[in-house]
């Protein structure tokens, strides 16, 4: 079964989330299940760099200009480059300029994404083609629309990681990307008079997948669809929308052989995540205690992360005797409401502006609780980075969040199923109370070590995840 992967971020040479993560580790966990796995991503600088040597596949007219495809190794992963220096050599992010402003040629960009997933559905390659086209996110929706306007020759599955992102562009650039004008209608990619990249893999996609079985429910629901309820309540209905969890790459995200952090632990022998504690609140200027909580956020900056909640609860978290690290990096009134708050209570808040790898493990080692207060996650990869590092997610119950985290309730401690803390109405007074429970099992020290020492030996490898893809893969076949 060769399965083609149609995505724009490969941890770890271009990640802007958890996307990245996802692509740097599910299809080897998928090679490892038996399966022929390639990626095809645009060229970026990081990934032309990262993947240097390349031999050419085919050089191909497109809408777009002429296209170099090459084909390379990475990781033990084939990886097949759009090259197209006019379109991407971007640095930086790839969606977006350091104004958050789209790039003016999107709609060319990641069109030419989907088309040449398609092309090499159709035999481009003459040594491989796929069974599969697997494509992530709005960026690669419209492999789905080109694969359909060819006839479907192979099967395709679309996987949401976030419908937040839709990908929506004036209706005039149809001809020009090749559409066919049929396909410009409430049953196709059309939304609200714009093309729709989400709406085209939504759509035109064999099978659509999300990224945790809560996120695959919420989404039929208008609350959550950013008006795309109806469609994905017939899809759901007609059988073609799962739910599968993302999983940890555990050759990454492992305390016990980690690193990029100071001291080594495992479930057995916790006291030796201590000094990650001490080094993380002098690498960060906080006091040096080990009498204070340490909650920490590492996130993109955005609405969705809820992190307007955490600013105000400020005052009970740092008056109960707790500490907050955050490291983030995104909306600009939310780096400086952080930057202030940091600046207001030196030596109990701390604040990183930017996106830094090594931080991220050292943050995730030291400190005791992970905020995650969403408005909805699809999945959520920190929460189950953080259960494997013993720091307890204290989160919202929504989506993936909902589906990974049990609450510290009286119940779950007694047959210890608990490994975090859960709160459910947006609003701060839930999140506060919360933090309330966070801060009264962690003065009962025996118990709350029985919580680190569960939330530890929970398995979400990648494994499980590539066993769900793969029996999908085969009853689309
Ligand atoms: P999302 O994809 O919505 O951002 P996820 O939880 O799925 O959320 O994935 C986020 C990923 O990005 C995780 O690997 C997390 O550690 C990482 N991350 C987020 N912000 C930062 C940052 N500022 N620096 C380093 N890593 C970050
Ligand atoms: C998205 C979601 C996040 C998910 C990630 C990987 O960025 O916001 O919840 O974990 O994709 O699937």
């Amino acid at each position: 079964m060769r399965v083609l992967h149609v995505c724009t971020e490969l941890f770890p040479l271009l990640k802007t989330g958890g996307l990245a993560d996802v692509l740097g580790a599910l299809p080897d966990a998928q090679i490892a299940e038996g399966l022929d796995v390639r990626i095809i991503l645009p060229a970026f600088p990081e990934i032309r760099k990262g993947i240097p040597q390349c031999t050419r596949v085919a050089e191909v007219d497109t809408f777009a200009g002429r296209v170099l495809l090459r084909y390379g190794n990475y990781r033990g992963k084939g990886i097949y480059l759009i090259d197209i220096p006019s379109l991407y050599d971007c640095h930086g992010s790839p969606y977006h300029d350091k104004s958050l402003r789209p790039w003016p040629d999107n709609h060319r960009r990641f069109a030419l994404l989907g088309w040449m997933a398609c092309e090499i559905a159709c035999g481009l390659d003459s040594y491989w083609r796929p069974d599969i086209v697997h494509a992530h996110d709005w960026h690669a929706g419209l492999a789905c629309a080109y694969l359909a306007a060819r006839g479907r020759p192979v099967r395709s599955v679309f996987t949401v990681h976030n419908l937040a992102y839709q990908g929506l562009f004036a209706a005039h650039h149809l001809s020009e990307l090749q559409l066919p004008a049929s396909f410009f209608q409430m049953h196709g990619l059309e939304f609200y008079g714009q093309i729709s990249f989400l709406k085209a893999g939504l759509f035109y996609a064999d099978h659509i997948t999300t990224v945790s079985p809560t996120y695959a429910r919420e989404i039929t629901q208008a609350a959550f669809s950013y008006g795309m309820e109806g469609l994905l309540q017939t899809r759901s209905d007609e059988g073609c929308l799962t739910g599968i969890l993302n999983g940890v790459d555990e050759n990454i995200w492992d305390p016990a052989t980690d690193k990029l952090i100071l001291a080594h632990y495992h479930q057995d022998n916790l006291s030796a995540k201590v000094p990650n504690k001490a080094h993380l609140q002098a690498m960060m200027g906080l006091q040096v205690t080990d009498n204070a909580l340490i909650f920490a956020v590492v996130s993109r900056l955005t609405e969705q992360k809820g992190l307007d909640l955490i600013l105000e609860v400020l005052t009970p978290l740092l008056s109960l005797g707790g500490q907050l690290v955050v490291l983030g990096a995104g909306e600009h009134a939310l780096q400086e409401k952080f930057l202030a708050a940091a600046a207001a209570r030196p030596g109990q808040i701390s604040v990183q502006i930017g996106y830094h790898e090594i931080f991220s493990h050292r943050i995730i080692a030291g400190a005791d609780v992970i905020l995650l207060p969403s408005r909805f996650e699809p999945c959520g990869l920190t929460q189950l980075y953080s259960l494997k590092y013993g720091v307890l997610p204290l989160v919202r119950r929504t989506g993936g969040l909902a589906d990974t985290v049990v609450d510290s309730t009286l119940e779950n401690l007694a047959d210890d199923s608990a490994c975090g803390f859960v709160f459910d109405e947006y609003c701060p007074r839930a999140l506060e109370q919360a933090i309330r429970r966070a801060f009264v099992l962690w003065r009962r020290k025996k118990q709350w070590h029985r919580v680190q020492h569960h939330a530890m030996e929970l398995d979400f490898g990648w494994h499980t995840a590539a066993q769900r893809y793969r029996s999908l893969y085969y009853h689309l076949l």
